[in-house]
């Protein structure tokens, strides 16, 4: 039977993560893979984390099993979190999920379950896996234009006229936030832009959101989602608490499904509980306990919120000094999207030959669609990445 398997195509992240770990210089940098690290390099366990863990500790008495959506009070906590008060919550259905990657799975498998030949359209680029899982399910996939490789923004028009092509039942999967791997964001009035397009053509709109506060904070960064969820008629919602929470092992994350009518929005919660049986039976609890003993106490809540803000400026000072050193070193301007980037990653926009020639001669690691993790970085390393970069050509 093995013999009869196929080789699987490599996961680009997953395969420079594995380079960097086996290169034995000592001055490498990891740009690579979108973990949070701070100066020191380190993935800290935040402190809200790790206080409610210890009460966790201390009072859980059992580990039964909880239920097949997960605990209702995880996806109380994560609505209020996610959409604040723009839908009622009596119109979200919700299952935990293994991680983000998780919900996005439950998503897609959502979809195929109410229409088996579903599109979905999906920025170009995007983050890899999501093609990933598209292409494994089988589902057709449609690419908008999205980033302008010229100015580092987005290519806003193109964007619109892609989505031009929209039908009825066509799926739209579009990042809440902190767009991953380039950085570029629309604005609020964009976005309202998209949700007439979607509502013009009866398009659903999917929202994968897995850097809520890493972008310019915890209710701008949910603003576009919440937005899409009050105004369209039907909204999937797919939700990572990896990063913001740091609990990237304990794969914690959270499907929605918004409707605006009770019955739709009571088979969209039958259907998902179902794919969770169908899939893994019950989703895991340990992270999704920790992340609503947070949200739901106040001093935890205030505390993981300042380490958060701390985090999420961090990366802000970083990017900032980047742009600003390329900008001295190169004497052009040409650079100055960086700063105007948000979240963990930006896209620089350059060659496969050139991303490569950093990682060969200076052992700077990013992905080859030239996607650096900005958190990788700290101040000794912003001078050397710009040194690098110019020395390259780029
Ligand atoms: C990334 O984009 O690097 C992260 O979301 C990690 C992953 O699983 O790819």
């Amino acid at each position: 039977m093995f013999n009869a398997l196929s080789q699987q195509p490599v996961d680009k992240i997953m395969q420079l993560m594995h380079m960097f770990r086996e290169d034995p210089r000592e001055d490498k940098i990891d740009l690579g893979v979108g973990v949070y690290k701070n100066a020191e390099g380190v993935t800290p366990v935040m402190r809200a984390v790790k206080a409610a863990e210890k009460t966790l500790w201390q009072e859980q008495d059992t580990k039964a099993y909880v239920g097949l959506a997960g605990d209702p009070a995880f996806a109380d906590a994560m609505a209020s979190l996610v959409l604040g008060d723009a839908v009622p919550r009596d119109r979200v259905a919700a299952v935990a999920t293994p991680g983000g990657t998780g919900a996005v799975r439950q998503a897609f498998e959502l979809m195929l379950m109410a229409n088996p030949g579903v599109r979905v359209f999906v920025s170009d680029p995007t983050w890899p896996n999501h093609i990933g899982i598209l292409n494994y399910l089988g589902i057709e996939i449609v690419t908008y234009r999205y980033f302008d490789g010229e100015t580092g923004a987005v290519d806003f028009a193109g964007m619109m006229e892609d989505l031009r092509q929209l039908r009825a039942g066509d799926v739209v999967l579009l990042h809440g936030c902190c767009h991953n791997p380039t950085g570029a964001n629309l604005t609020l009035p964009e976005w309202r832009q998209v949700i007439e397009r979607l509502n013009a053509t009866g398009a659903v709109p999917m929202i994968d959101i897995a850097y809520q506060g890493f972008g310019d904070g915890l209710d701008a960064d949910a603003a576009p989602t919440r937005l899409v969820a009050e105004f369209c008629p039907e909204t999937l919602i797919a939700a990572s608490c990896s990063k913001n929470f740091g609990v990237y092992r304990e794969r914690t994350g959270i499907l929605m499904a918004v409707a605006h009518e009770p019955a739709p929005k009571a088979l969209a919660q039958e259907n998902l509980t179902s794919l969770n049986r169908m899939n893994y039976s019950f989703p895991p609890d340990h992270g999704a306990r920790v992340v609503t003993m947070i949200l739901t106490d106040d001093a935890l809540r205030a505390d993981w919120m300042a380490e958060l803000e701390d985090t999420r400026l961090g990366m802000l000072r970083l990017r900032e000094a980047l742009a600003g050193e390329l900008q001295k070193l190169s004497g052009s301007d040409r650079f100055g999207f960086l700063a105007q980037h948000r979240g963990m990653f930006s896209l620089l926009g350059t060659t496969p030959d050139l991303v490569e020639r950093l990682r060969a001669e200076h052992g700077i690691y990013m992905i080859g669609d030239s996607r650096m993790n900005i958190a990788g970085l700290n101040d000794r390393t912003v001078p050397i990445l710009a040194r690098a970069i110019l020395a390259v050509g780029i």
